[in-house]
């Protein structure tokens, strides 16, 4: 449990009383208690207000607010404030704001904007932190610490740079390796001090965004600027942690955001939290996966629904309001997959600036008299109902999807063979494909122990990290499945290629030779043809975006492509090793073979779909105390018709028993418990 002080799914979220006075605090009470809230995640930009100059500190409007909302029956996710820095600071210290990518000194603006290397920032956030836990750590409203919010963006500052190498220090302890993992002498870069390194920036090497001249210095710039970040909230949850040992601490993350890496950030947190914006045409898959990754980041504990809208967003391009019961589903869907918290941004809409359009509980109007209050409020009583019920229920998949943040920053850094590929595309196919099939999976790292799984999928694996190959080994040698795609065992970590022949290390595993690789034009296509029907596999499927071009050493080849020079090669194998097999697809497939070839997987290692269900019926299952949860979310506009078997089932939202088939209303939810099996 996150924090047993609130046993339930916390219902809450951002809430910035300071940009209010009495009348709407009175009127917030009110509404809160109306709608079921019993969490306000407070003083996320507050830090200008607590300390208006170097040495004062004035906690008079925090006070007052903790004691309200306590005595108004709502706990306290607290904010360090952190994430914007005050005028004052950064006019009289210009260190703690950031150069940007092209090298402009920024100005006082905006919010995530503090240099992460700043040794002013580094002190002052630390201090505040400090001082909140000093003052509020035997608070009763207090149930967790929301350090800083959602880190990101890199700094290209002299500080920064001055800290990159050190950093650099660290990792290679001589020039000589660190001249030897960036490859130098390429273009004449050879260095002999260590001074003589830059950030790769639009003012050295990079361009546009992920082009680079030198993938080695742009991929460790962003592991350390990832460890930066990571070090900001270090300093403050160590701070925290010598005043309040017990309370958790969070911040919160954004999904599939490509600049920080997740995992290792995961490792630092008591519970992970995350926000949630989806727009209207994200593929409900999508969500489904950024879930599953954000419940990955420690494998599998519950997580934190951070932030989500009750309705409308203000920063989309265009910014739908979510369908009537569409804020119920998505909450649920956030449950289901894993979340023990439903929380909004924001429980009051401001009225100035540029988040006074995005969706609030309590709208500008001021009453509870709307559409989307009365939805919270819904909301808000079935959660009370559902009490301590799904708290720190687990999920039970037998199917992982490896997901590496560097794998991704490679992939996507690399010059060539194409610039169509799109590492989280490429694993959401595969995820997508499962989902469709309500298969239940894992999002791991490559850290993950394989072992509790009975197939891993890690597609586009290329960048293969110290070990990663041996341990893949192991588990497919003990009868697992691995699954992985073209452009895989390319490189080490370092992005040096592993000489010897594609798939360099995972190539005994595999038992393939790529000896090539194409790239095709967005409108061209290639075949796969199965040399025999095999389970839903039959006939011949389009590919595209890369096709390696493959010799077997030993796989067993299922299907080849059917057009090119390159026809008749391998484009599918499976490799028996050990007990196991690993396959390879050398081609990016069209989604009805991965789901003919994810299904037949499936089948043969005996993993059962949760339900049978058509498109739009999203399914999953928790469990918790030898009862299964299983979710049945709607997102279709329509009733949907799903299977469930024979074995009754209670639905907790109205009680009802129920087993074979059942009626899922238009975008309605059940959740059925029964005995695990
Ligand atoms: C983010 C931030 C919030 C708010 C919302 C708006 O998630 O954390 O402060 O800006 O976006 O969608
Ligand atoms: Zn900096």
């Amino acid at each position: 449990m996150i924090n047993d002080k609130l046993p339930k799914i916390w219902y809450g979220g951002d809430y910035n009383p300071e940009q209010w006075g009495p009348e709407e605090w009175s009127e917030d009470d009110r509404m809160f208690k109306l709608a079921g809230i019993d969490v306000a995640t407070i003083n996320v930009f507050a830090w200008a207000l607590l300390q208006p100059d170097e040495e004062t500190y004035d906690f008079s409007t925090l006070d007052a607010t903790m004691d309200r909302l306590y005595n108004n029956g709502v706990y306290v996710c607290l904010g360090t404030s952190t994430a914007a820095h005050p005028a004052w600071m950064a006019k009289k210290y210009p260190d703690v704001t950031r150069v940007d990518v092209q090298g402009r000194k920024r100005k006082f603006g905006g919010r995530h904007n503090s240099c992460p290397n700043s040794p002013t920032y580094r002190k002052y956030s630390t201090r505040i932190a400090g001082k909140l836990a000093e003052r509020y750590k035997d608070h009763p409203a207090l149930l967790i610490w929301h350090v800083s919010n959602e880190y990101g963006g890199y700094c290209y500052c002299e500080n920064c740079a001055k800290a990159f190498r050190v950093w650099l220090k660290k990792r290679y302890k001589t020039i000589e390796n660190l001249n030897k993992a960036w490859n130098t002498r390429f273009w004449g870069h050879t260095f002999y001090e260590w001074d003589e390194v830059v950030q790769p920036s639009e003012l050295s090497e990079e361009w546009d965004g992920n082009r680079t001249n030198f993938q080695g210095i742009s991929l460790d710039y962003r592991r350390f600027m990832s460890d930066s970040l990571l070090e900001c909230y270090k300093l403050e949850h160590d701070e925290i942690k010598k005043y309040t040992p017990k309370i958790p601490i969070t911040t919160n993350l954004m999904g599939t955001y490509p600049e920080l890496d997740y995992f290792k950030w995961g490792k630092e947190m008591d519970v992970v939290s995350w926000d949630n914006y989806p727009s209207l045409d994200t593929p409900i898959s999508f969500t489904a996966m950024s879930h599953d990754l954000m419940r990955g980041l420690r494998s599998g504990q519950p997580f934190m629904l951070m932030e989500q809208t009750p309705s409308q967003q203000n920063w989309q391009a265009y910014n739908s309001l979510k369908r009537p019961g569409v804020m119920r589903l998505w909450s649920y869907q956030a449950v289901a997959r894993g979340a023990d918290t439903v929380m909004f941004f924001q429980l009051r809409r401001s009225a100035g600036a540029c988040e006074k359009y995005h969706g609030a509980v309590i709208e500008h109007v001021g009453h509870e008299h709307t559409r989307v209050f009365r939805e919270c409020a819904e909301l808000g009583r079935e959660l009370q109902q559902l009490s301590d019920k799904l708290i720190d229920a687990r999920t039970q998949a037998k199917v992982a999807i490896v997901y590496d943040w560097e794998n991704r920053w490679a992939t996507e850094l690399s010059s060539g063979p194409t610039v169509a590929l799109k590492y989280v595309d490429e694993v959401h196919k595969y995820y997508d494909a499962l989902f469709q099939l309500n298969i239940e999976v894992d999002m791991v790292s490559v850290e993950e122990d394989f072992s509790k799984y009975d197939l891993v999928i890690a597609p586009v694996m290329y960048m293969v990290k110290p070990g990663f190959a041996k341990k893949t080994e192991d588990f497919v040698s003990s009868g697992g499945t691995f699954v992985t795609t073209f452009f895989s065992g390319i490189v080490n970590e370092n992005d040096l290629v592993t000489l010897g022949g594609y798939p360099g290390e995972l190539r005994s595993l595999l038992g393939i030779w790529a000896e090539e690789i194409d790239a095709l034009f967005p409108d061209q296509k290639n075949r796969i043809v199965m040399k025999q029907p095999w389970g839903e596999l039959q006939g011949e499927y389009d590919c595209g975006l890369l096709c390696d071009l493959i010799h077997s050493e030993g796989a067993e080849v299922l299907a080849e492509y059917g057009d090119d020079f390159y026809q008749g090669m391998p484009v599918l194998t499976r490799n028996r090793f050990g007990s196991g097999q690993a396959y390879y697809i050398a081609s990016s497939p069209e989604e009805s073979f991965l789901q003919g070839f994810l299904s037949n997987l499936c089948a043969e290692k005996g993993i059962k779909p949760l339900v049978l269900a058509g498109d739009g019926l999203e399914s999953a299952r928790r469990v918790k105390n030898g009862n299964a949860y299983l979710f049945l979310l709607n997102h279709n506009a329509s009733p949907a018709e799903v299977q469930i078997g024979e074995i009754e089932q209670k639905d907790l939202l109205t009680n009802e028993t129920v087993k074979g088939t059942v009626m899922v209303p238009a975008r309605g939810v059940m959740i059925l418990e029964s005995k695990l099996d």
